[in-house]
């Protein structure tokens, strides 16, 4: 970065010309960006447009009065705004720094009292310039989610989670792996009125158990071998926002009781210091585990539980709420611009989703990322299950031509050879053929989008 840039950018609003133009030269010399105008209207335009650090502005201009345009641009630009004023003109000052202004300047003053206002400003700028990043880089993970559901069952988790956000109950979001449980924190916080404080993960499967502590309460410098500097936890990041403890069931015993601790006081003190620290945090956990058979395992503290599970709900697995599979890949094909054939829609439904909505995202995205054309159906690869075929297939109890169908469907796609599936069914491949051709009339598209077989077309 060359010296010009790392010092800062300043516009001189300022109809005195001599005045303005000494200053214009001093801040070069200092490495400044600058630039300079005496009239409103232009003064308005540069700093719209202009990406200015900080704005030198009069109050008296030659059209207009300094003061409108700070009301209209402090609260909305970038930029800090420092107002040079008449010597005793103390009213216009405090009217300046209610309307946005970070520092005045009475005339006639001194290049060093301007620099050392100069300076504030920019500092004042890089720390929320600062702020700003840190805020992005703490909901980075941030990612867009569907939250509409036709299941009742997951509704009704919906509208409690709903419910319970604007309060500061715990809750406890149980379900297998993929179903969303994170999904569902983030959108518990997003409907709090913490929503604008951090949201923090604290991943309890992956900290290893020597780490916890410091983990989560932070640590004081040298605290033990290698705690070469302070160290804030987890805990004390989340203050005003949302503490998520993920995968709850995983934190080891002795971490448990400190953890209970400080659920019940929400105070802490970080390993190896002696201040107790007080946060306000709300408390999510989230569990695939059965808390309440741990409880009486003895692996996991039954004062815990009851401290975090005020509101416990459940999110079902996407094999029953089936209903909602064409709402998530619509959802996820959506942000492709791609398009799937009924049929093949069909076979989604049908399938099992062991890793739940985590595995449809990634068989769509797959699909979305390998197909060229608007389609994505050649690419939709699901794993072989043989227990999907015995039990769900008959689950929407189809008529036995139905049935006939969708086994001559299954052969077809997973052959692609009309004469071996006649073989298999022991008939033509007229009748095979014909067969196909049913299908394609019922759902106006070639089964499974990928009847490549050109004989299937000539009949
Ligand atoms: N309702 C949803 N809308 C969009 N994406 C979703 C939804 N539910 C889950 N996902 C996606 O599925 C994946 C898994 O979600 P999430 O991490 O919340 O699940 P989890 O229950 O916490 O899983 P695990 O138990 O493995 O930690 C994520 O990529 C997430 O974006
Ligand atoms: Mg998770």
């Amino acid at each position: 970065m060359s010296k010009l840039t790392s010092m800062g950018s300043v516009l001189i609003v300022e109809d005195d010309e001599s005045l303005s133009k000494l200053i214009e030269k001093k801040l070069k010399q200092r490495g400044y960006r600058v630039e300079r105008t005496g009239e409103g209207k232009k003064a308005r335009d540069l700093i719209v447009n202009g990406n200015f650090d900080v704005v030198l502005l009069d109050i008296k201009l030659s059209d207009g009065n300094g003061l409108d345009l700070l009301r209209d641009l402090a609260p909305n630009t970038g930029a800090k705004f420092i107002v040079i004023t008449g010597y005793g003109d103390i009213s216009t000052a405090v009217e300046a720094m209610k309307s946005g202004a970070t520092d005045f300047i009475q005339k006639p003053f001194s290049f060093d009292i301007l620099e050392v206002s100069l300076k504030k400003a920019l500092k004042e700028k890089r720390l929320e310039e600062e702020n700003q990043r840190l805020k992005s880089f703490l909901f980075e993970r941030e990612e867009e989610a569907l939250l509409e559901t036709k299941n009742p069952k997951f509704a009704q988790v919906l509208s409690l989670i709903k419910n319970v956000a604007p309060t500061d109950i715990s809750v406890l979001i149980r379900g297998e792996t993929g179903t969303g449980k994170e999904v569902l924190a983030r959108y518990l916080h997003k409907l709090s009125p913490r929503k604008d404080k951090p949201f923090i993960v604290v991943d309890c499967a992956s900290i290893p158990d020597h780490l916890f502590e410091s983990e989560l309460f932070g640590h004081e410098k040298g605290a033990y071998t290698g705690a070469i500097s302070r160290k804030v936890g987890l805990v004390e990041l989340a203050d005003g926002g949302t503490l998520f403890l993920d995968e709850i069931g995983e934190i080891p015993m002795p971490v448990q009781a400190k953890l209970l601790r400080f659920v019940e006081r929400k105070t802490f003190r970080r390993v190896g210091g002696l201040k107790e620290i007080k946060v306000d945090v709300r408390i999510v956990s989230a569990t695939n585990r059965n808390l309440k058979d741990m409880v009486k395992k003895g692996e996991f503290r039954s004062d815990l539980l009851f401290r975090i599970n005020s509101v416990e709900v459940e999110i079902p697995p996407l094999r029953e709420r089936k209903e909602d599979i064409p709402l998530l890949t619509e959802y996820f094909l959506s942000r492709f611009k791609k398009r799937i054939k009924p049929q093949t829609l069909d076979l989604l439904r049908r399938y099992s989703w062991p890793g739940n909505v985590r595995e449809l995202k990634n068989v769509i995205e797959r699909a979305c990322l390998l197909s060229k054309g608007e389609f994505v159906d050649q690419h939709i690869c699901l794993p072989e299950e043989e227990s999907v075929c015995e039990e769900k297939f008959f689950e929407d109890l189809p008529s036995l031509k139905e049935l006939e169908l969708r086994y001559v469907a299954y052969l077809y796609r997973k052959l692609r050879n009309v004469d071996k599936v006649a073989q298999i069914l022991g008939c033509s491949r007229r009748t095979v053929f014909r067969k196909l051709k049913e299908l394609r009339e019922r759902d106006k598209y070639p089964e499974g989008g990928s009847l490549t077989d050109p004989a299937v077309h000539l009949y």
